[in-house]
């Protein structure tokens, strides 16, 4: 059985409001798993707990009750951050410094050996895409060009485990092609990646498993391919030119046609009703743009369990 490089075991954080006493629960008893090599995706909508779990994954703050260890050893652990590399929400880096400082500064801290500090940074700074502004200063950069050198810093020490709160954010599409590419290649080298992320469709490409929270609890969990109802039956039929009269007839018989640009979209389920759909929609004078089988997209399981 493969070990366990994230364990977390209902896992909790409350806030209390000062004044009214009252008490926020940011993250209430949340539990999961994520294997050796794997990559996680940590879905939720906004406020649904992500960053705190991670924040305590990480040591920045303190659980108020239930347990987690990285890489085997429980939280919090100096000594396993030296494994893990983590690239916060909102990265500091420091604004005086250029990239190869800072990512100079990093390696020293993360234990990399000294002899081979240079060449890691340089290295690591062309993975992400930043080696012709090595040398530019922080306070210099775009934000995307800052989020990329967040994520050289929590790279430089080939850590084993990296937790990412967010890598795709504020990154363009190429920016965001890049970190996919950079997470399938730490896992094609045997790294575990742990991210959360809003960005679905690069969830998809990327990872063996979710786990989506909301309200601070976990709303599922599970392989990708286990989760998404495969409903080979269900068919999308888009139409053109779809008068008012025939949405509402549509409407009538307990369909949903969805307004798309220059068109609606009815999901039917069977071929029986997919033809009755078409023929009502010719004998309406509209026209038939296309017909599509439906599979679950992660969207549609994410606006089905997290909100
Ligand atoms: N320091 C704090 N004090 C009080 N409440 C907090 C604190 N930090 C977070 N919260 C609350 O905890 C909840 C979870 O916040 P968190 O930042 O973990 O969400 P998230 O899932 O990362 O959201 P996003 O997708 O917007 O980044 C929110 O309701 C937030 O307001
Ligand atoms: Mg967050």
């Amino acid at each position: 059985m493969m070990s366990a490089a994230v364990a977390v075991s209902d896992l909790r954080k409350t806030y209390s409001k000062p004044f009214s006493g009252k008490v926020v629960e940011a993250v209430g008893g949340v539990s999961f798993h994520v294997d050796e090599g794997e990559s996680f995706a940590f879905l939720g909508p906004n406020g649904a707990g992500k960053t705190t779990t991670i924040k305590m994954l990480t040591g920045l703050i303190r659980p108020t009750s239930g347990t987690a260890k990285l890489l085997g050893n429980l939280i919090p652990s100096p000594q396993t951050m030296r494994d893990v590399g983590f690239l916060p929400e909102n990265p500091y880096v420091y604004p005086y410094l250029t990239p190869r400082e800072f990512v100079t500064m990093c390696a020293h801290l993360s234990g990399v050996p000294r002899g081979e500090v240079d060449l890691r940074v340089t290295k690591t700074i062309a993975r992400v895409g930043m080696a012709d502004a090595i040398d530019r200063e922080v306070h210099k950069l775009s934000k995307g060009m800052t989020q990329r050198i967040g994520l050289a810093a929590a790279l430089v020490h080939e850590p084993k485990l990296l937790i990412l709160d967010e890598p795709m954010s504020g990154l363009d599409p190429v920016g965001r092609k890049d970190v996919r590419d950079l997470i399938l290649e730490e896992k094609r080298l045997g790294r575990t990646v742990f991210f959360s992320t809003h960005v679905l469709a690069d969830v998809e490409m990327l990872c063996d498993r979710v786990c989506i929270l909301r309200k601070g609890k976990v709303a599922v969990e599970g392989k990708l391919s286990e989760l998404l109802r495969d409903d080979t039956r269900r068919v999308e039929v888009v139409l053109e030119n779809a008068s008012v009269n025939l949405i509402d007839s549509m409407r009538a018989v307990g369909l949903a046609p969805r307004d798309i640009v220059n068109g609606v979209v009815v999901e039917v389920a069977g071929d029986a009703l997919t033809r009755a759909v078409c023929e009502k929609a010719w004998a309406a004078g509209a026209s038939v743009r296309g017909i599509s089988q439906k599979r679950e997209t992660l969207e549609d399981l994410f606006v089905r369990e997290a909100l």
